[in-house]
């Protein structure tokens, strides 16, 4: 499980995360909704120790992330496709990650599988499809069979037959019991997808909530939730 508690994070003048606390059980997709600038990227980075925070923490299982000696077995992470060193072919890259922490190279092979790129193993990141790219980093997430996973708008590129395998994925980690946490935008998918909802604006906390309990409609609940809260 993951746990934030009164995580603070200030950019100089801006306060990006003021006081969040929620948490991310396991055996459930937790989706996390926010505005444009609400600080879902932030909060992310801050549980995965990318960013520092101010004030606050982010522990993963009573611990913080950057304390696991294998961190990707316990966190894996897609946060930004367009990160991983594009000069690498897919393979190689995933081939290092899973070198550095302890997980063995025929897992690779497994994770292109799965994420649909077997055939684009020996092609370079850069010259990857958005979609392809997404997809690559969807697996690296997965390479460690970690037990919590983050998906930073995983849906972003991805077509209409990735994101129905997208949404079996999650549902399939969260029956094995993983805590799975998802940014999106795109409500609709959310509603299918998430069983609870993380809302955010301004960096705080507005709803933590199942998602049966806010009602028929996530859109209409997201709106009157985020009303005033909004940074554009
Ligand atoms: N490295 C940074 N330096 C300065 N300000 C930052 C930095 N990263 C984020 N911010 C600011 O922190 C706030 C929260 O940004 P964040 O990226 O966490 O939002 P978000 O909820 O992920 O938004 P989006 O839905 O657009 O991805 C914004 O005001 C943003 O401009
Ligand atoms: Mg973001």
């Amino acid at each position: 499980m993951i746990r934030i508690d009164a995580l603070t994070k200030r950019y100089g003048a801006t306060l990006a995360v003021d006081r969040l606390s929620f948490t991310v059980p396991t055996g459930q997709v937790t989706g996390f909704l926010g505005a444009n600038g609400a600080g879902k990227s932030t909060t992310l980075r801050a549980i995965l120790g990318l960013d520092r925070p101010t004030s606050g923490r982010a522990l993963v299982h009573d611990r913080p992330y950057s304390s696991y000696r294998h961190p990707l077995r316990v966190v894996g992470a897609a946060l930004d496709a367009q990160a991983a060193n594009d000069g690498l072919p897919a393979r190689t890259h995933l081939l290092a990650l899973a070198r550095s922490n302890g997980i063995a190279p025929n897992r690779v092979d497994e994770v292109l599988d799965e994420v649909g790129l077997e055939g684009m193993a020996q092609r370079r990141i850069r010259a990857l499809s958005l979609g392809m790219k997404q997809r690559l980093a969807i697996g690296a997430a997965l390479l460690g069979d970690p037990e919590a996973l983050l998906f930073d708008e995983p849906l972003n590129g991805l077509d209409p037959e990735g994101i129905r395998w997208f949404r079996a994925l999650t549902a399939r980690l969260a029956e094995q019991n993983k805590a799975v946490l998802i940014s999106s935008h795109l409500m609709s998918e959310m509603a299918r997808t998430a069983d609870r909802v993380v809302i955010i604006g301004h960096g705080r906390l507005l709803a933590e909530e199942a998602i049966h309990a806010l009602g028929p409609s996530l859109e209409e609940a997201y709106i009157r939730l985020t009303e005033g809260a909004t940074h554009v």
